[in-house]
């Protein structure tokens, strides 16, 4: 939105604060262009530093411009790393079995024939080339794919990649600068073997077993802490390496186990088992109810897991809307302002309720008051009521609710994209926002779409060369008969 201009007063004013405060940014950084520091600097860097970007907001090029690439990956966690890639600039080739893909392509189909929205939410901005990796043909395009690329990222079962022939050591030989990264359900180990999915990650790294209701089984959460979690955990792990080789000149192997990536995720848990040889949890609601604990950290509902106690509490509309709910944090700084809000200003003085030790042991009765009051107006006035008085609490916002959120889809956070056979869809853009850098969202790619220009522009196969490898059948599923179509 266009700002107001300041009256010609404040103008002037501002002019005289400009001008003071530009002769102290000439000595002091060059983070400013004002016209004398321009004079004085022409067109060299200010005082040996950059100048800051003159382009808009998110439009001076893309960070990872000069990356390549290769995509060995799929279903969610290897794709939600190289699509975050990708949205940062970086040229993602992603490499797919001839004629079948990634499996994710025909999973949870919603519209017939078209790739279902699994695949496009987790393949945006990237290329698709098909190769058989086991055909020699297919073998001579990977190996030319990893001369000229970066990266390659792959998350197959253990084993998986180097039955292909890609073992570290040919990767190396073949481009020492190669960054091979991979993700794993579990780390070296007694598990390193086995084939991991979302949910068994979750369990296995302590986040199920946290997760629910003391009285209830085990929970595992709707965030994809295990898949696309360890996806984000591998991408820092890949701009790392790159950072590092610009120093080295040298790639590494990089893994990001899912078990670890859950783990570190929950590492509050961790603190609160230590906690646990020292005494009770008393943040916990099962303290205020007099359960004793036992040996390992129990499932806290919807306890806060931070020394601030919160819970969800009712609004209005509870009894028909299933997320008419808020989380309510009753932070010490603003206890006061609670007991005014919820009409129980006694509680401000009364040593019974007045610190937040005496109001532990009551955390269930302090929060059913507070119910009273929340399930009196909706969520939202109950937000925007808090909101004003610092009071930290938050909606529970539906898919639906935040599908239709205006300020999302204003910041790129929610985006709608256009595909060919599927046509529009609302998919999750760039949840990482940087100043200078570009972050457009791109349709995924179908199924070998760009494998011709890889070959050609990419790879630099003449035309007789790729001729000679499409015949081979490397690059095209076998047709009824097995033989190469
Ligand atoms: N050309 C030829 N073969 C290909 C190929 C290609 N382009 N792409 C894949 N394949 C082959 C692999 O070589 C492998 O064959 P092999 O086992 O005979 O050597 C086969 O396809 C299957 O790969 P795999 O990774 O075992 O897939 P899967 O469907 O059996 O298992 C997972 C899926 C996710 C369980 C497994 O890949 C895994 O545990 N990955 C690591 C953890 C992970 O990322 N899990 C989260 C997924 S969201």
């Amino acid at each position: 939105m266009a700002k107001k201009k300041p009256k010609k007063a404040k103008q002037g004013r501002a002019k005289a604060a400009a001008k003071k405060s530009a002769r102290k940014v000439v000595k002091l950084s060059a983070g400013k262009t004002t016209k004398s520091a321009k004079k004085t600097n022409g067109k060299a860097k200010m005082n040996g530093l950059p100048r800051p970007s003159t382009k808009p907001y998110g439009q001076d090029g893309k960070a990872l411009t000069g990356v390549r690439i290769l995509d060995f990956t799929h279903v969610q966690s290897g794709p939600t790393c190289t699509q975050l890639l990708a949205w940062l600039g970086a040229d993602v080739i992603k490499v797919e079995r001839p004629g079948i893909g990634d499996i994710t392509r025909g999973q949870l189909r919603d519209v017939p024939n078209a790739d279902s929205l699994y695949f496009t939410m987790l393949n945006h901005n990237k290329r698709s080339i098909t190769i058989d990796s086991k055909h020699p043909q297919g073998k001579r395009v990977l190996d030319q794919l990893i001369k000229t690329c970066d990266v390659l990222v792959e998350n197959f079962a253990p084993g998986a990649l180097d039955r292909m022939g890609l073992t570290w050591e040919h990767i190396h030989k073949t481009n020492p600068r190669m960054v091979v990264a991979s993700v794993k359900g579990f780390g070296p180990g007694p598990y390193e073997d086995c084939k991991v999915y979302e949910n068994v990650a979750q369990c296995a790294g302590g986040s199920a077993s946290t997760t629910g209701f003391r009285d209830g089984p085990p929970l595992v959460t709707g965030s994809q802490i295990g898949d696309s979690g360890t996806g984000l955990h591998l991408a820092l792990g890949i701009v790392s390496a790159l950072y590092q080789r610009a120093r080295t000149g040298r790639g590494q192997k990089v893994l990001a186990a899912m078990q670890d990536g859950v783990l570190n995720l929950c590492r509050v848990k961790l603190r609160d088992q230590q906690r646990l040889a020292h005494g009770p949890l008393t943040e916990y609601s099962q303290y205020g109810e007099g359960i004793p604990f036992d040996e390992a950290v129990p499932r806290a509902g919807n306890d806060s897991g931070g020394g601030q106690p919160g819970w969800i509490l009712k609004c209005k509309g509870w009894e028909t809307d299933p997320n008419a709910y808020i989380y309510f944090i009753t932070q010490a700084p603003v206890w006061e302002k609670i007991c005014d809000v919820i009409g129980e200003p006694t509680w401000k003085t009364d040593p019974e309720y007045a610190t937040p030790k005496a109001r532990l042991p009551k955390l269930k009765q302090i929060f059913a008051r507070i119910e009273q009051w929340t399930m009196t107006t909706d969520k939202f006035e109950v937000m925007n009521t808090c909101n004003a008085l610092d009071i930290p609490v938050g909606p529970i916002l539906s898919m639906k609710e935040i599908a239709e959120e205006q300020s999302l889809r204003d910041t790129g956070t929610v985006v709608e994209v256009d595909h060919p056979v599927r046509g529009k869809y609302l998919s999750v853009g760039n949840p990482i926002k940087l100043s200078d850098s570009i972050s457009e969202v791109t349709r995924s790619p179908l199924l070998g779409e760009h494998t011709d220009e890889i070959l050609k522009d990419v790879l630099k196969f003449s035309a007789k060369d790729i001729a000679e490898i499409k015949s081979s059948g490397a690059l095209s599923a076998p047709n009824k008969e097995g033989k190469a179509a």
